[in-house]
């Protein structure tokens, strides 16, 4: 019986017990303190992490030490309800900051109910801890998963960087336009020492819209800076990776690569990384993004052989840093050692010619119509041309500005008379600034 069926056999038969619901125990977390018992426990409402077609993620905070659980089920009254607990085998993961619990088995294009809950545990030593209370949320939320039966409409923001204003700008967007899923192309964070600050940006960013991933999943493209600082080396934490079940062995440290069939459109997740060469010395050595691009390579070339992947009409990919520009002042980000040279403005890369080398082959040759990219903080669109077939479409930038290529943008991607529209949007002024259309690769069959 594989670990699928096994939590799917267990949650039918402990009636009313919990399993553990995630294999992957992250990073352990240090300062476990005796519980206070005071105030609330779960501290966020959750946030659903990595859309997918037979899976979803579920993380809130916690202010005490605790142990976690979602349940879950079609009917909205929760009557058909499993729980699944935070944590894999072994041991459940018990912690004081977030809550990571990963439902797996589920149905395509599916709606399903469901509410979290938190064990407030007292630890004391390996032989002396007991659960002193036990807080659910009152509310009982709800998702669709992923598939060719959901409703093909994606939104993207990027390069917020934190920053609760920028925020706040593109969810009054995002509200009004209630998509299927959104895409944080990156830069979410700067740079993040304590795991405090990643709760606070993903999980409590705004008393404005609490509840803002409650409901609508998001999947997450890493960029540059979501790699800096000590926290950040630990992202898995906070957001969580994909279930191992989801991916090969080989490709055990894509947690967050993704390649997902929403209606009409398959959409393609991948990590450009650094945008500063492992060699550079202000890295001292220990970045590894060289590596991490190029086994990004087998993981593509796989997923745009899957069937739900190959038979989509529209092929989108989505990464952090561009995969094209025709600057020639632009650092392409493959200068050794340092990324320093005369011939360039700046000393990081402002594209990824490494990244363009390795994918943009295989992209093509699949047929993808369209890259979406971010980093800049300047809106960039590079139609496609006779030697570059798919075209190219930069997100903005990070802070409120009347300026009319910086703004905060919301690239919004839904399918209408059989072509897939992209929708530029100013998130500071509302309005749309820009339109696109795609037609259907050639061959495949719009629904
Ligand atoms: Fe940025
Ligand atoms: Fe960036």
């Amino acid at each position: 019986m594989n670990r699928r069926d096994f939590i799917k056999s267990s949650a039918i038969l402990a009636a009313g017990s919990t399993i553990s619901g995630r294999a992957e125990t992250p990073a352990p977390i240090p300062s476990l303190n005796e519980s206070a018992a005071e105030g609330a426990l779960i501290d966020s409402a959750p946030m659903l992490q990595n859309y997918a077609e037979t899976s979803m993620g579920i993380a809130f905070g916690v202010s005490d030490m605790a142990n976690g659980f979602v349940t879950y089920g079609e009917k909205p009254d929760l009557s058909d309800g499993k729980t699944v607990k935070c944590g894999g085998y072994r041991v459940t993961d018990m912690n004081d900051k977030v809550m990571l619990v990963r439902l797996t088995g589920l149905k395509p294009a599916t709606k399903y109910y469901y509410r979290i809950g938190a064990d407030r545990i007292s630890y004391k030593s390996g032989y002396d801890m007991k659960i002193i209370g036990t807080e659910t949320d009152s509310r009982i939320y709800s998702f669709t998963t992923a598939g060719v039966g959901a409703k093909d409409h994606f939104c993207v923001i990027n390069d917020t960087h934190g920053n609760k204003e920028t925020f706040e700008t593109v969810l009054s967007t995002l509200q009004k336009l209630h998509p299927s899923c959104v895409i944080w192309n990156g830069d979410a964070t700067s740079c993040e020492e304590e795991i405090e600050d990643q709760k606070r940006i993903f999980l409590s960013p705004t008393e404005k819209f609490p509840d803002y991933a409650s409901e609508t999943p998001y999947l997450f493209t890493c960029g540059n800076h979501d790699s800096r600082g000590m926290a950040n080396r630990h992202m898995e934490r906070v957001w969580m990776f994909r279930q191992p079940e989801e991916r090969k062995s080989r490709d055990w440290d894509l947690g967050r690569n993704y390649a997902v069939r929403m209606g009409n459109i398959a959409m393609i997740g991948l990590d450009t990384a650094e945008d500063k060469m492992d060699s550079n010395p202000k890295f001292a050595g220990l970045f590894t993004s060289a590596a991490y691009r190029e086994a990004q390579v087998a993981w593509l070339e796989d997923a745009l052989k899957q069937p739900e992947i190959k038979s989509a009409p529209f092929l989108v990919a989505f990464c952090h840093i561009p995969l094209f520009c025709d600057d020639p002042k632009a650092n392409p980000g493959d200068i050794f050692p340092d990324d320093s040279d005369p011939a360039y403005e700046d000393d990081y890369a402002s594209w990824q010619r490494t990244c363009a080398k390795l994918w943009t082959p295989l992209l093509e040759k699949a047929g993808c119509q369209l890259i979406i990219a971010a980093h800049e903080h300047r809106i960039r669109y590079d139609a496609p041309t006779a030697d570059r077939k798919w075209a190219q479409l930069v997100g903005g930038g990070s802070r409120v500005t009347d300026s009319d290529t910086s703004f905060p943008s919301v690239i919004q991607g839904f399918v209408e008379n059989k072509e897939l529209k992209i929708a530029l949007h100013n998130a500071c002024t509302g309005k749309v600034v820009n339109t696109y259309t795609f037609k259907a690769r050639k061959g495949k069959k719009i629904r």
